[in-house]
């Protein structure tokens, strides 16, 4: 039987079962040699309508999701909340409201409150997906890092992942956190006392890196959130690379094909060496980027395939 997704949003992890996940991935494979082909234009989309309302900066998904939806025939229009009726005061909701009043038929929300994409999902007549939410969840960055651990790894049931560095204030931590273990992986949290989690829900956590990443399969390298920081929790930017970050010394302690991951924007030189970060046969962080608009495509075909009358 064929896998009826049944969910008419993508808010997190938790709602979404073990066979949900897996089949976002299989769905997502085929859209990656689509996107390395010269022409890239499938009308699956096409009449559809998505709008992105990105409230906080973005490079990776913003522009990844704009892709995604143009690659599969949809009209996209980009909120911009600095040119818009937000700067006088207007709310979210009523934000969501009026665009809603444009006939959406899919909606992409980031935004710096943890759990907006939910009020938003509330609020309007079409299918939500999360793409960001402060400390919350970033869902579609836990599927693609999911999923470049598949296509490098060839599973991901029984490797062990280290999450590593400012997993505190990190939704895509809180994403593969709930994810991760879903199919099958053990996760270890690494980081400085006061950048780790105050509950880590059972997960082992260390605040020795080298200890912490022993015997790791996959190291995946955290950005320290200087915007959600309180001044001095990391101590200097010096400092913390010297105790938490990842070098070519450090990682060659582990088996040769550990595999380097971070969702980036780097910090290089802070929470990772740069000439490691680009180093294509340790690291897949270009990868991760490119698997992005796969899953993305996937994301959106599937959640508006109601909308559309298809299987
Ligand atoms: N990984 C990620 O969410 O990057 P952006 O902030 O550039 O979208």
């Amino acid at each position: 039987m064929p896998h009826v997704f049944p969910h008419r949003h993508l808010l997190g992890i938790d709602p979404l079962s073990r066979d949900d996940i897996l089949f976002l991935l299989d769905e997502a494979e085929p859209w990656i040699a689509f996107g390395r082909q010269a022409r890239k234009a499938d009308q699956r989309l096409a009449g559809l309508t998505q709008f992105n309302l990105f409230f906080e900066n973005s490079t990776r998904t913003l522009f990844s999701f704009e892709v995604a939806g143009k690659r599969l025939g949809a009209q996209v229009a980009n909120f911009h909340p600095g040119a818009s009726s937000v700067r006088k005061g207007e709310s979210l909701i009523d934000t969501a409201l009026t665009l809603d009043a444009m006939r959406p038929d899919v909606m992409v929300v980031r935004h710096s409150e943890t759990g907006a994409p939910h009020q938003v999902a509330e609020a309007v007549g079409c299918p939500v997906v999360n793409g960001g939410d402060g400390t919350g969840e970033h869902p579609t960055q836990a599927l693609l890092d999911a999923l470049t651990m598949r296509r490098r790894k060839g599973r991901i049931d029984g490797l062990k992942v280290a999450i590593c560095g400012d997993v505190r204030h990190s939704r895509v931590a809180g994403s593969n956190i709930r994810l991760l273990p879903k199919l099958g992986a053990t996760v270890r949290l690494v980081g400085p006392a006061a950048l780790l989690p105050a509950d880590t829900g059972g997960l082992a956590a260390f605040t020795d890196l080298d200890e912490g990443i022993a015997g790791s399969d996959v190291v995946m390298m955290l950005r320290i959130q200087r915007e959600r920081l309180e001044d001095g929790v990391a101590g200097s930017l010096a400092d913390f690379h010297a105790r938490y970050g990842l070098t070519r010394e450090r990682l060659d302690r582990l088996a040769p094909d550990a595999l380097v991951m971070h969702p980036g924007p780097m910090n290089r030189g802070v929470e990772i060496e740069g000439a490691l970060a680009d180093d294509p046969r340790r690291s897949a962080i270009l990868e991760q980027v490119e698997n992005g608009v796969a899953v993305r495509m996937a994301v959106l075909d599937v959640l508006t395939r109601g909308r559309r009358g298809a299987a």
